[in-house]
């Protein structure tokens, strides 16, 4: 069993100023990959229910959906920590549910931590997690499980009183005991004075260059999922566009006669042809 790294090594990258890579995976074949090339964390994301599943909301995906993916996210990981996030029905709704919930992403999944977005009882439910022993990663900002609420995906804390608010959750998630937290869009003037102010790392997301660390959707990074793309997004590749042109290939060479050839089938000698026509 491979070591994979610990809570305690991501909060140090923060003191030894090491930038930390967050990524989001949903499946066995992208977690090997997002582990392979050395990133830090792994987050099993609820974006599974706009990237992978196609719906419309993230509301829409549920704890089943989520251990299912987390399942196999971790049979694919052997060095980066894994973090399973909670959908909004696993704690929202009622928080008694949080800690039962947190622990099927660690003893069903395989999961290492698990996140929570900012909500009303953000704070009751982190310090029942965390008091069972299981690492919490916060997430403040722009909260999608609660956008309608924040006025819709737009940018968060852009005026003083705001900004404050976000500064205190980001601080009180600190003093639950949270080992990070994610601050998605937010400007990143305000993200240097949170970053400056916790002593456990903030992860941006759409946040700016001075958070310890930063988190992409893959499939956004990929350029796989163009439904809605943000402005923080950067393309890393076009598989959309690559993916479609060896599809195309594919079609088009089936109905010329060209794929299989040789090369891709089995051959067998002439002679047990013979037995099989003579029998
Ligand atoms: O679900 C997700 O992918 C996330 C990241 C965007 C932080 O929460």
């Amino acid at each position: 069993m491979n070591q994979r790294i610990t809570v305690q090594e991501i909060i140090a990258k923060k003191k030894s100023g090491e930038k930390i890579t967050v990524l989001t995976a949903y499946d066995y074949s992208g977690a090997l990959l997002i582990d392979k090339a050395g990133i830090d964390i792994v987050l099993v994301g609820d974006s599974l229910a706009n990237v992978v599943l196609g719906l419309d909301s993230t509301l829409e995906v549920g704890m089943a959906e989520m251990i299912h993916h987390a399942k196999a996210v971790n049979r694919g990981v052997k060095r980066a920590l894994v973090v399973g996030d909670m959908p909004y029905e696993a704690y929202q709704i009622d928080v008694f549910k949080a800690v039962e919930n947190a622990k099927r992403f660690v003893d069903e999944a395989g999961c290492d931590a698990i996140k929570l977005e900012w909500f009303d009882q953000c704070l009751e439910v982190a310090e029942m997690v965390v008091a069972q022993g299981i690492p919490v990663m916060g997430h403040v900002g722009l909260t999608p499980q609660t956008a309608e609420k924040l006025g819709g995906f737009k940018v968060q804390g852009k005026d003083a009183e705001s900004a404050k608010k976000i500064i205190d959750n980001a601080k009180a998630l600190e003093a639950k005991g949270c080992f990070c937290v994610v601050l998605e869009c937010v400007p990143f003037a305000l993200a240097e004075i949170i970053t400056k102010e916790l002593s456990i790392p903030t992860i941006g997301i759409g946040a700016g260059v001075y958070c310890d660390g930063q988190v992409l959707v893959t499939n956004d990074l990929l350029g796989l999922f163009d439904r809605y793309v943000p402005k923080f997004v950067k393309k890393y590749a076009d598989l959309s566009e690559a993916t479609l042109k060896a599809i195309t290939q594919f079609r088009d060479e089936v109905k010329a006669r060209k794929f299989p050839d040789v090369e891709h089938s089995y051959s067998m000698s002439i002679d047990e042809i013979n037995r099989i026509k003579e029998a």
